[in-house]
């Protein structure tokens, strides 16, 4: 940091000790060209302005332009007068990034992407961070920080709780379910995460008997609409039973003030096809396919229950005209539905692909049907539980943190 820009920084209203310790674990280079999403005042850009210096820049968007004033004028008085870098803040949804004007023609060009103390915020998170890839350079940094599975307890309870009712929430938490679970949406959206760093804080017991106190205050707090008073009702002799599950010890709740801060970096060069290679049990049919990164989804409907014996099958698409068939003299096809066809082996009965009629161009492999060491993790984009409106009544859909379908992925979401 510049020696004359140390002071200042400890001027900004919002940066205490504390929270200058937790930005310390994101890392900017001098003459990194910096973009803050989600900055509310500022906090972050600036600390990251005191980083990059007078040869980088930093760029803050968020979607409530009620801190900006103070930022700017922030700016305006102190920092432009010192030999900062230039700054901007615009008012935009980081979600939709390709509809802010500014950041026109600025694909590939910032060097860090930072969304401080505000990603648990967004709904669809997975789908953010591929479209925000766009705009770092290759071999760039994205840093983020969630609420660990501890943090958010309540809220987690109380998404439990709606999820089995049906009841509308502002915000998903399902996805953290660990460091995995962040590790893979970060993976299935292009990047290479480097580093998972915990920032420790203060813990807090909450006992059992205080369920009813957290459950009115999380209602309040998280604007959930309960539209009766007997939906009311449900909704609280669930979450009594959340809650009770929820204390590891069977006495208290533990709720402690840690989070995720993650450091993932976009690769250098676009990942090409790779080769897969599988077939069915007893070999009499055998394939190669050339497959390129894309997502995996888990079907849940009826006639792929009944063909595998299984709560789903699992299917990842390639493209028809690369797949081809080495062995296939027991290969046959079978049609449930008028819309598709499924490739079996006749001999031992595995599952092999399944086509529709009107997608031609793409086929289906069945995952279990890949050799397991032609299998590359880099393949794994991204996984969705599809119609989950037929779903086995025995089974209960984990919480993976994938979005999931009532039909279809273009359809809206369910559970
Ligand atoms: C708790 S504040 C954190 C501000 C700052 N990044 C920090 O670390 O101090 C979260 C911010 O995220 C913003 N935010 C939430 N969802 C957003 C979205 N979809 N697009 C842009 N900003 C968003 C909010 O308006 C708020 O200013
Ligand atoms: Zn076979
Ligand atoms: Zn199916």
């Amino acid at each position: 940091m510049p020696d004359n820009l140390g002071p200042l920084l400890s001027e900004h209203p919002a940066t205490s000790a504390l929270e200058l310790k937790f930005r310390s674990l994101l890392e900017f280079k001098p003459g990194d060209n910096v973009l803050d999403l989600g900055c509310g005042n500022g906090t972050t850009s600036f600390y990251a302005a005191s980083k990059v210096g007078p040869t980088g820049s930093v760029t803050g968007v968020d979607i409530s332009d009620r801190f900006f004033p103070e930022a700017r004028s922030w700016y305006e008085q102190k920092a432009e007068k010192n030999d900062w870098p230039p700054m901007e803040f615009h008012q935009h949804d980081a979600c939709d990034l390709s509809s802010l004007e500014a950041l026109r023609g600025k694909e590939e060009t910032f060097d860090v992407i930072t969304f401080t103390r505000g990603f648990g915020m967004l709904k669809e998170p997975q789908k953010a961070v591929s479209q925000w890839l766009a705009y770092l350079k290759p071999g760039g940094l994205l840093e983020f920080d969630v609420g660990h599975q501890r943090e958010t307890i309540a809220a987690i309870v109380l998404e439990r709780v709606c999820r089995k009712l049906d009841i509308p929430l502002d915000f998903r938490m399902d996805w953290i379910v660990n460091e995995n679970s962040l590790v893979r949406l970060l993976g299935c959206a292009g990047l290479i995460v480097e580093e998972v760093k915990l920032e420790e804080g203060e813990e807090r017991y909450y006992g059992l008997e205080e369920w009813e106190q957290m459950f009115e205050d999380r209602i309040v707090e998280d604007r959930v609409q309960l539209k009766d008073d007997e939906l009311r009702q449900k909704a609280k002799a669930l979450f009594k039973e959340e809650w009770k599950k929820a204390a590891e010890d069977g006495v208290r709740v533990r709720e402690s003030d840690v989070c995720y801060v993650l450091l993932a970096r976009k690769p250098t060069e676009p990942l090409g096809p790779i080769e897969l290679a599988g077939g069915c049990r007893c070999r009499k049919v055998r394939y190669t396919a050339s497959v390129s990164p894309s997502p995996i989804s888990y079907c849940h409907c009826q006639t792929c229950r009944k063909l595998s014996g299984g709560p789903y099958m699992p299917f990842i698409d390639a493209p028809s005209s690369a797949v081809k068939f080495e062995e296939s003299a027991a290969l046959r096809s079978y049609s449930a539905t008028e819309g598709a066809e499924r490739g079996f082996c006749s001999e031992c009965g595995s599952p092999i692909f399944m086509k529709y009629h009107n997608e031609p161009d793409t086929i289906g492999l069945l995952m279990g049907s890949i050799d397991d060491e032609s299998w590359d993790e880099k393949l794994h984009t991204q996984e969705a539980h599809i119609y989950l409106r037929e779903k086995a009544p025995w089974f209960k859909v984990p919480d993976d943190g994938w979005p999931r379908h009532a039909t279809t992925t273009d359809k809206g979401e369910v559970e």
